[in-house]
């Protein structure tokens, strides 16, 4: 814990450090780690290939670095608390010393179902324990991961078997969200019909529901591990070697593969975990994502156990069995650090403060939003009815291809400011660039956002597409990563994240490629041609608006705006389902064909009195009639 920031002069002078001598600060960090081999250089990089290095030809394994270097002192401390989706179901509490024989045992099946170093595995599972075990133990064999969301659909899920040629799906029977049971082995079962390379299935038995089971591929998690041995021996990896690969939306139709490799990873999660959030060894942390997404990854799993944190894990829904669900389990397992979405604080904040009248919530010191803007009103709910005034909030603005949290308050120290992530934490080199790519420098700037210096855990590469990696990230600006986001540097130079600039749409903090919404839509038979764009939505930040040219023959408008939904949800999943469809007679396009999605912006948004200038459109026209029509 030394290397815990503690005074905002202690901030500035180490952030100072870290940008005159990145290699001496970073390696005096990664330093407490357990490596096998120490690394011949800090780092090695160009952002031209790009090609990124952290700790070049050190070896290590991560979990190694989670168990063996914190059983000797924290053997018998929770590792993990997971609370159920029914309250009334038993908490399970593991200690280090249990999670590490899980792990190693399940490192075991793996290796004895032929997952060797490299091969990749698929996750689709519920919040339960045994999908952070799943995680572990590909880690521990050097496998990679790839955790898919449990709430995608059959087509997404195959389209990222296929993507990353996947050996083995680790899934369960069903999975419980509130008072619903939702299959989940049955869509990996669909899912692999349109894929080649799955050789295995576990399964985890948590719903009791019938499921099929395919002899010879499919086997049950508890007859896998049988007596099966709880030691095993990590598998040492190099320090850029694949530790995981999570897809996420970008502006193209087809979600990316984001690698992210072991050393650096490590070292950086765990940093920003400790400082960030100031856990202190008895503490409880609770990050309410879902291992799905980055935040799950990187702050229930890995950065947490690497701290020997106790990370709460929780399986349900903010609002089951009803909304004062965050705040009764808050007080019953006493947490200390509460990380959620400025879209569940919206969510629960519609409800009043009625339900939180029953919790004292006094064990908070901590409470932090991620995943998108949090508006000011938002912030200020958070801060007095559950802070109850007297907690840091912590706003981190972050992203998949980042690993970690870039720009922060650290808790207690960074004064905070409502709706700003505030400076960037040490190590991160900032730069907001115009649109012709120069960099704005001093305060009172606003632009793109950028960074113009590696970071330990920025990924590598895009799983299979070296040069899509490039095109995405790094070409838009010479020399520098571009975030995709627009952001503020006020007075104080302090940091405001605007929101995309980019194609990508931000729906309850799920990211969203309007193009990849438009080709679900598009699969509908009756439809034509499409439009995706993002308007303000109160509680999800912003909703999703189509624009769908349809053929109307023989059919009512409801049923195909419904079946539209439908679609979508099949092919995506039920997070990408737009919230508002209008069907048009056609759509605002330039003389080039390309569609003015500005305009439609501003539609969806009822921005309509001031359309700017139409004159280019080949259609102005249509322009009118979608006005009449929206809704
Ligand atoms: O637009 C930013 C927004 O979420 C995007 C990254 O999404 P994803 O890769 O799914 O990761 C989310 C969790 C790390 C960013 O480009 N975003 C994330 N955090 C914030 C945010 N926008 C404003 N404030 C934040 N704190």
């Amino acid at each position: 814990m030394s290397n815990k920031i503690q005074t905002l002069s202690g901030y500035i002078h180490e952030y100072a450090k870290s940008v005159q001598d990145p290699e001496h600060f970073w390696s005096r960090i990664a330093d407490s780690f357990h490596w096998q081999k120490r690394w011949d250089s800090v780092v090695e990089w160009n952002f031209k290939g790009p090609d990124v290095k952290w700790f070049t030809n050190a070896k290590l394994n991560i979990t190694e670095n989670i168990f063996e270097r914190h059983l000797y002192t924290l053997g018998d401390k929770p590792a993990i608390i997971w609370e159920p989706n029914n309250p009334d179901e038993d908490v399970r509490t593991i200690t280090y010393k249990e999670l590490y024989a899980q792990v190693c045992q399940f490192s075991n099946v793996l290796k004895a179902k032929g997952v060797s170093k490299g091969d990749r595995v698929i996750i689709y599972m519920p919040m339960v324990p045994e999908a952070a075990v799943a995680m572990l133990a590909c880690a521990r064999i050097g496998a990679v991961h790839s955790v898919v969301f449990a709430g995608f659909s059959a087509t997404s899920l195959a389209d990222r078997i296929n993507d990353c040629k996947a050996k083995m799906v680790l899934t369960s029977d069903g999975n419980f969200r509130g008072s619903k049971k939702i299959a989940v082995k049955e869509v990996v079962d669909e899912a692999i019909e349109r894929t080649e390379s799955i050789e295995k299935v576990i399964v985890l038995r948590r719903t009791g529901q019938d499921v099929n089971m395919k002899s010879g591929r499919d086997i049950w998690w508890h007859e896998a591990v049988e007596g099966v041995s709880t030691e095993n021996k990590a598998e040492i990896v190099d320090s850029e070697d694949m530790l995981f690969i999570l897809y996420t939306s970008g502006s193209t139709g087809k979600p990316k593969g984001v690698v992210h490799t072991c050393g650096g990873y490590m070292v950086y999660t765990t940093y920003t975990f400790q400082n960030v959030f100031q856990y202190s060894q008895g503490d409880v942390y609770w990050c309410t994502a879902d291992v799905g997404w980055i935040t799950g990854h990187s702050y229930i799993v890995y950065g947490p156990l690497l701290a020997g944190a106790t990370t709460l894990m929780f399986e349900g829904v903010p609002t089951y069995p009803d909304a004062g669900r965050f705040w009764a389990i808050c007080d019953k397992h006493k947490v200390n650090q509460f990380y959620t979405a400025p879209t569940a604080i919206r969510a629960l904040q519609a409800y009043g403060t009625e339900p939180i009248e029953p919790y004292k919530l006094d064990s908070l010191r901590v409470i932090g939003t991620v995943g998108e803007p949090i508006n000011e009103e938002a912030w200020h709910w958070y801060h007095d009815h559950i802070g109850k005034g007297k907690c840091p909030i912590v706003d981190t603005w972050w992203q998949t291809e980042t690993g970690g949290i870039m720009i922060s308050p650290i808790a207690g120290v960074t004064p905070t400011k409502p709706s700003y992530a505030t400076l960037p934490l040490p190590g991160i080199q900032l730069a907001i660039l115009d649109n012709d790519g120069k960099e704005l420098t001093g305060n009172s700037v606003e632009g793109n956002l950028c960074v113009k210096f590696p970071w330990p855990s920025m990924l590598r590469t895009t799983y299979g597409d070296h040069e899509r990696c490039r095109q995405t990230y790094f070409s838009s600006f010479k020399g520098y990563y571009f975030t995709g986001d627009g952001v503020k540097r006020d007075e104080d130079g302090y940091y405001r994240i605007l929101g995309r600039v980019d194609d990508v749409i931000n729906v309850s903090g799920h990211r969203m490629g309007t193009a990849e919404v438009e080709n679900a839509i598009n699969e509908h038979p009756k439809v034509i041609e499409s439009a995706v764009v993002g308007y303000p939505h109160d509680i999800k930040g912003q909703g999703i608006y189509a624009y769908v040219i349809c053929d109307m023959e023989g059919r009512s408008e409801a049923n195909l705006i419904e079946e539209i939904r439908q679609t979508v949800t099949k092919i995506i999943g039920p997070i990408a389902k737009p919230d508002k469809i209008q069907i048009v007679p056609g759509l605002p396009k330039t003389r080039s064909g390309k569609i003015m999605r500005r305009i439609l912006r501003k539609i969806a948004t009822g921005e309509t009195a001031n359309m700017g200038d139409t004159s280019t459109l080949l259609n102005p026209e249509v322009v009118e009639e979608i006005i009449e029509g929206a809704q």
